[in-house]
């Protein structure tokens, strides 16, 4: 199979939160995975685990989501500043109907976002909460002035402000974040994102409607109809900068989803052609926001995407705990493609969800911790982050097992990462055959490469006993012969080759 790259065309800056995370009041995800608390046992800087703080460091986590999810739109944010001992209990009805003793809350989550040295996204409450409440929580997070919010925050402890970089305007409104019409939520959008005001006029927040479930292409139209307006020239803004986008590779329907790691070989290619839908969701959300938004002003924000199973035996069924194997580390390498893909218009991403829920990155049982595939596969793309995606093709034969669930072999793309070398990412759909490639580089001397992989038999994952099962290995098999790239792609692989030109 022949790859062309041509590295002087250059197609679109690659932000770097297309590599963004997501994290929820759900299961073990904030407490026990993130958060532990000063006195706990593991090791932790304030209450964060010193070793899920550290691993998220290594893969350069460029922003976070936080509260929600679901949980975002029945949160009230009061309830989590202040003395621990005196915040309100609640239950966390979305998700297994435990209590949630909200010592987790604003301040916290700063103070994860400052130790990872990541940009913060916080999703505002409109199912349940009020304008003002909105209001207010951007002013206690963003004022720096005498008010009554700046006031509050400083007798919390925090006498500057903090950074919003990003502000949803509620979550899947369309359905738990309040069961709305796209009209109505278009509506309440428009009110809602009145309050989110810029306090800090060198940082504004970037404003983020709720998008649709999948391809509900009916709610785009709707909510783009009715609360879109381009910004003035004079302004940084119109309504809205971003519109989010919700869509989970589930292999089978929603009530019987599959198994994290006991599958077929077609449920295998069934996983692969869902995700691949990733693509024409994203080429057609843009291309009916582009019939109101002219200039292509308005992003797409893929804030919650990834696997979704049924979760592990044995586990709270509300946790959304679930195993992540070989199949999930080629899910991330096509999702994180596609976005390089249409960086254009894709200006963030965020997998679902961090850590111990849905395809995590990083799983925890107490005091241990482990890397998924996943994970292994974020580490090889961090060379894309804030790279220049180029112009790049390879030749591809359809492969799968079941008319219905025909996939392209590979999926790849291409930057010049900020180190001024080629980052090849390729990923290997077919779970037994592997490809011969002649990588042909336009107009340049190839003077040197190195790679990396995550490879292995499809169901391999890493556990509690066996947490380097499927680790990132280097792949030293990439030869340069008459200033062509020569290598083999392996079977069921995520490939990164980084090319010296
Ligand atoms: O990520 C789990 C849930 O999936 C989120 O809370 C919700 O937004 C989506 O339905």
């Amino acid at each position: 199979m022949k790859l062309f790259i041509n590295p002087h065309e250059k197609l679109a800056y690659i932000n770097p939160e297309i590599q963004g995370h997501f994290s929820e009041h759900l299961g073990r995800c904030i407490y026990e995975g993130i958060y532990v608390g000063e006195d706990s046992d593991i090791p932790n800087v304030n209450g964060m685990r010193k070793d899920v703080v550290e691993a998220l460091k290594n893969i350069q986590i460029p922003v976070l989501r936080w509260p929600g999810g679901c949980f975002a739109d029945e949160y009230h944010w009061k309830d989590g500043i202040g003395p621990k001992e005196t915040r309100k209990k609640m239950i966390n009805t979305h998700w297994g109907g435990v209590v949630e003793d909200n010592s987790f809350g604003t301040h916290e989550f700063m103070e994860l976002c400052k130790q990872l040295g990541c940009k913060t996204y916080v999703n505002g409450n409109v199912g349940s909460g009020t304008v003002q409440e909105m209001s207010e929580w951007v002013e206690y997070m963003t004022f720096d002035g005498v008010s009554p919010m700046a006031d509050l925050r400083k007798e919390n402890g925090h006498d500057d402000p903090w950074i919003v970089d990003y502000f949803g305007v509620g979550n899947e409104n369309w359905g738990c974040g309040g069961n709305m019409t796209p009209e109505y939520y278009g509506n309440l959008y428009r009110r809602y994102q009145t309050y989110v005001r810029d306090y800090n006029k060198d940082r504004k927040i970037f404003k983020v409607s709720c998008g649709p479930n999948a391809d509900d292409y009916e709610w785009i139209d709707a909510v783009m109809k009715t609360c879109f307006r381009a910004p003035a020239p004079e302004q940084f803004h119109g309504f809205m900068d971003g519109m989010s986008l919700h869509y989970y590779t589930v292999p089978h329907d929603w009530d019987v989803k599959g198994s994290a790691t006991d599958f077929t070989d077609k449920e295998w290619y069934l996983t692969l052609r869902k995700t691949l839908k990733m693509k024409e969701i994203i080429e057609t959300q843009a291309a009916i926001m582009d019939k109101y938004d002219k200039k292509r002003q308005v992003g797409i924000i893929v804030d919650e995407w990834g696997t979704w199973y049924d979760c592990e035996p044995g586990t709270n069924p509300g946790f959304l705990y679930q195993q992540n194997t070989i199949r999930d580390a080629v899910v991330a390498g096509v999702n994180l493609n596609i976005f390089n893909k249409h960086a254009d218009r894709v200006l963030m991403a965020n997998i679902a969800q961090m850590v111990n829920v849905l395809q995590a990155v990083i799983l925890t049982d107490g005091e241990k911790m482990i890397l998924t595939p996943t994970y292994h596969v974020f580490d090889m793309y961090k060379c894309h982050q804030g790279a220049e995606l180029v112009s790049s093709y390879v030749e591809n034969e359809t492969i799968g097992l079941e008319e219905e669930n025909m996939v392209p072999a590979l999926s790849e793309s291409v930057s010049i990462g900020k180190d001024g070398r080629l980052h090849v990412t390729i990923a290997n759909l077919s779970i037994d055959k592997s490809y011969d490639i002649d990588g042909v580089v336009t107009d340049s001397e190839i003077k040197g490469v190195s790679g990396e992989v995550v490879t292995g038999e499809i169901h391999e994952h890493n556990t509690f006993d066996a947490p380097e099962n499927v680790v990132k290995k280097s792949f030293d098999d990439c030869q340069i012969v008459d200033n062509k790239l020569k290598f083999t792609v392996p079977a069921a692989s995520v490939l990164h080759l980084s090319v010296e030109v």
